[in-house]
């Protein structure tokens, strides 16, 4: 494997990281420490390893990390604003949406993209966008709830 200089963005912060030329960005994010971003099924059925990709939702367990050359990437670490959670990040504890949490930081990422795109929306919408992430534990409903709450914070917000 060749190994080759990176120039990227992860949660706001320039880096350049030395990367093997098969390392997948799922790899790569777990390696430097962003732990949020899980590995669950390997083949972008699960939704658990979804990061933002210039606002764009990616499976990074199908992404190389090279091919994340100059681009900006978001994962849940970057969603805290000093001490201050996310609006997602309050619902999801308000309406107690995770059970054991390992697909949790997936279906933020997930709902996070929703909302950039659609910030009002309804509950077949969520439900829609959902497909792409398993949960093992079975909570849609709690989730579904807490992701349009957290719709109504973020407008209320702004
Ligand atoms: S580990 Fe990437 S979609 Fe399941
Ligand atoms: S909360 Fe356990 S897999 Fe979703």
């Amino acid at each position: 494997m060749k190994f080759l200089n990176l120039r990227l963005k992860i949660n706001g912060e320039e880096k350049i990281i030395r990367v093997g030329s098969r390392e997948r960005l799922l790899d790569l994010l777990r390696r430097l420490g962003y732990k949020s971003v899980k590995e669950g099924c390997s083949t972008g059925d699960c939704g658990s390893c979804n990061v933002l990709v210039d606002g764009v939702l990616v499976n990074s367990c199908l992404m190389l990390a090279i091919q994340a050359r100059n681009r900006e990437i978001t994962t849940v670490e970057g969603f805290v604003t000093g001490r201050k959670l996310h609006p997602l990040q309050e619902s999801f504890l308000e309406f107690a949406a995770s059970q054991c949490g390992y697909c949790i930081p997936g279906i933020l990422v997930t709902a996070e993209y929703l909302l950039s795109v659609n910030p009002n929306p309804s509950e077949e919408e969520i439900r829609r966008i959902l497909v792409g992430n398993i949960c093992r534990c079975g909570g849609y409903t709690k989730i579904v709830e807490a992701i349009r709450t957290a719709s109504l914070l973020s407008r209320e917000r702004r």
